[in-house]
């Protein structure tokens, strides 16, 4: 697959609602394929399909340090079953918000059923930073980025900064 480009807000094609993969196929491991590299190079431990452009609910993860060995994790049609009661705060970021970062608040914990690289649904139990990492991942399945959970002073400046930075690069 040809390198996938990374869309950066503000950009109404982030805010389209992902459509459910009917069949885990050939195309769809390619398109996850093509994800995983792309995050990889960005670099970042979580991307949506919908980032590069592509409204259909798969996400890639790999939340490994670059210490330890790549463990590459793919959901497709993800599912929250199951919210824990505590919650927590973390500092976000998000490769279509480049550079920009903010302090959201989430409930810690999740289960989630999804289907696999394979097709095969499984379900997991997540907390800490890969529980984050996939309601901040799912968000985007439904156009939600992670500065729509801010007020909107907050929100417009982050957007103005980043308007701001791409005429620059148009110009440059
Ligand atoms: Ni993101």
């Amino acid at each position: 697959m040809a390198s996938l480009s990374i869309i950066t807000a503000p950009d109404p094609r982030l805010k389209v609602k992902s459509e459910l993969v009917e069949t885990v196929d050939g195309a769809t491991r390619e398109l996850m394929d093509g994800m995983l590299e792309t995050m990889y190079r960005a670099p970042g431990i979580g991307l949506s399909a919908v980032q590069v452009g592509v409204p259909k609910c798969v996400i890639t993860i790999d939340i490994s340090r670059d210490d330890e060995p790549n463990q590459p994790l793919y959901l497709v049609n993800p599912r929250i079953v199951r919210f824990s009661e505590e919650i927590a705060l973390y500092n976000e970021g998000c490769l279509s918000l480049p550079e920009q970062f903010a302090d959201i608040e989430r409930p810690e914990g999740i289960t989630v059923e999804h289907l696999d690289y394979h097709g095969e649904p499984q379900s997991l139990e997540a907390d800490g930073l890969l529980s984050r990492c996939i309601q901040h991942e799912m968000d985007h399945l439904t156009g939600v980025l992670f500065v729509d959970h801010l007020s909107s002073v907050k929100r417009g400046m982050i957007l103005r900064k980043l308007s701001k930075a791409r005429r620059q690069e148009e110009i440059a």
